[in-house]
């Protein structure tokens, strides 16, 4: 199989079309969907009120670092943020993003599952997990951070969070399924933890490798998606 073909067998892995709630973060939808779609009046409001920021790509030092907390005095910062990383996420399309992963090490997380096409936008600021099942679940996810990988994750099954919302409200969140996944992943993120971290050291490695060079044909050619 030549790189090429490779590269097409990817992009039309039956997960992009099936499992449109499958990967955390890469939602599988692909972006002329979102935009063509009437519900998403929303996500298309956020993207269009906010630049979009760069994603960063592992291998990147930053993707490997811990975030800090953020404070009363990152109010600005927070807003400025988030509207971006809502703009980012929407654009990429993706269902989760972290601060690190648009080179800011801060503990900020936007998701929005986008169920049925609607959109849901969370921000979680400090997000901490109080409580995992010892009951696991496995999922195909993957990360915009490594574009067009996915692999079976495993993790506990249920997760309870407490997080600041936007306001500095405290909330709480008991999530299961995919919401559950996402939010896991996303925290991972704030701890420089990636979801191949997850994975047997030969599982991370030709995910890496591969990531590496379709990063590599890519930058070659710019044509290609
Ligand atoms: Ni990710």
């Amino acid at each position: 199989m030549t790189d090429m073909q490779r590269l097409s067998a990817a992009r039309s892995h039956p997960y992009h079309h099936v499992r449109a709630d499958g990967g955390c973060l890469a939602s599988g939808r692909s972006p002329r969907r979102l935009i063509r779609t009437g519900t998403e009046t929303k996500s298309r409001r956020m993207s269009s009120i906010a630049p979009t920021i760069p994603i960063l790509i592992a291998p990147n030092p930053i993707l490997k670092a811990k975030a800090r907390p953020i404070g009363k005095e990152d109010d600005g910062l927070v807003r400025d943020l988030t509207a971006k990383m809502f703009a980012s996420m929407y654009a990429a399309p993706g269902i989760g993003l972290a601060a690190p992963q648009v080179g800011q090490l801060l503990r900020l997380i936007v998701i929005d599952l986008m169920r049925e096409e609607k959109s849901n936008p969370l921000v979680l600021i400090n997000p901490e997990i109080l409580d995992l099942s010892k009951e696991q679940a496995t999922r195909e996810e993957g990360c915009l951070s490594l574009p067009g990988q996915y692999a079976d994750v495993t993790r506990a099954a249920r997760c309870k969070v407490r997080y600041l919302d936007l306001a500095g409200e405290a909330q709480e969140v008991e999530a299961e399924g995919l919401l559950n996944a996402c939010l896991q992943h996303e925290i991972d993120h704030l701890d420089g933890v990636l979801f191949v971290d997850h994975l047997s050291a030969l599982k991370r490695s030709m995910i890496m490798r591969r990531l590496a060079k379709e990063q590599r044909l890519k930058r070659d050619d710019p044509k290609r998606r």
